[in-house]
């Protein structure tokens, strides 16, 4: 069964790890993660844009990942990552998706609580969950474009009105990471994290958690992120394998030969993104 994020989110703030969402897309990521998970005992977030849900298709991977948590007996929540939708959100936990992130951050403030407030009643009546965004990430995420300019850190005081006004579940905090690759130097507010941290009781989500030193996650971990979400770092190294596999054999097309060195190169990095979370027997 399918479980939601908020046990795993919880007992993970109690003891200081973070629970990896990784950005899954199909059968061949979704069984990565979830036999790496495995492997490691950690419970697992899968995330799915609305991109993503648009090409597989929610029912599919509704299947597939109840699939997986029957296997093998692991707590794997799945979860909507950045929907702007409502309707789309509603449809999509009525699938038997169990967790949602309402992405209302391009909205001023008063219009982003009326947003996710209608998200969280619909959600929690169903016993789904619910994460939003105060503050907004740079960088590219699916459809979801920012500017590095237009890029916004979220304000402790504003995120602690934005927790008790909408009932959320979670809070994802911009605190200068940014989705995709970091062109310039990367520098994280650690302060406002610890700010933010102490303001707010929920768990708190990073996002753009790709090409960070791990070092930096870590302590943006023992300063009170307890979700980590990881999209590109597992993109590129099954991208490349494929590739690589492809120059060797130019003339290969079978599925499951050139899928498999994907498959395998991006196993390990859920095992080290596992590591780098300490999420590692905490299933
Ligand atoms: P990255 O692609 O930078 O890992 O960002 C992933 C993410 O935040 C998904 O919501």
């Amino acid at each position: 069964m399918l479980v939601t994020t908020k046990e795993m989110l919880l007992k993970a703030q109690k003891e200081k790890y973070a629970v990896p969402a990784f950005n899954i897309h199909n059968l061949e990521t979704i069984s990565v993660v979830v036999e790496t998970a495995a492997e490691l005992k950690s419970p697992v977030i899968l995330a799915g844009t609305p991109g993503t849900i648009g090409y597989a298709g929610g029912e599919y991977l509704v299947a597939i990942a109840k699939a997986a948590a029957k296997k093998y007996n692991l707590p794997i929540a799945l979860h909507l990552d950045h929907f702007e939708d409502i309707e789309e959100i509603k449809k999509y936990l009525d699938l038997g998706f169990t967790s949602a992130m309402i992405d209302a951050s391009k909205e001023n403030f008063q219009n982003n609580i009326k947003k996710v407030k209608e998200v969280v009643d619909y959600a929690h009546e169903k016993g789904a969950v619910v994460e939003a965004e105060l503050g907004k990430l740079g960088g590219i995420e699916d459809d979801l474009i920012v500017d590095e300019k237009d890029a916004m850190y979220t304000d402790p005081n504003s995120a602690k009105e934005f927790v008790e006004r909408t009932g959320i579940d979670s809070l994802a905090v911009a605190i200068g990471t940014a989705h995709g690759l970091y062109k310039g130097e990367l520098k994280l507010d650690f302060q406002r994290l610890s700010e933010i941290r102490s303001k707010v009781k929920v768990p708190l989500v990073l996002h753009g958690a790709s090409d960070v030193p791990i070092n930096l996650v870590r302590k943006a971990i023992s300063l009170g992120i307890t979700k980590v979400n990881i999209a590109t770092d597992l993109k590129i190294p099954f991208a490349e394998a494929v590739k690589s596999y492809f120059r060797e054999n130019p003339e290969a097309n079978d599925p499951r030969k050139y899928m498999t060195p994907g498959k395998e190169a991006m196993k390990a990095i859920v095992e080290a993104k596992i590591k780098m979370c300490g999420s590692e027997n905490k299933a």
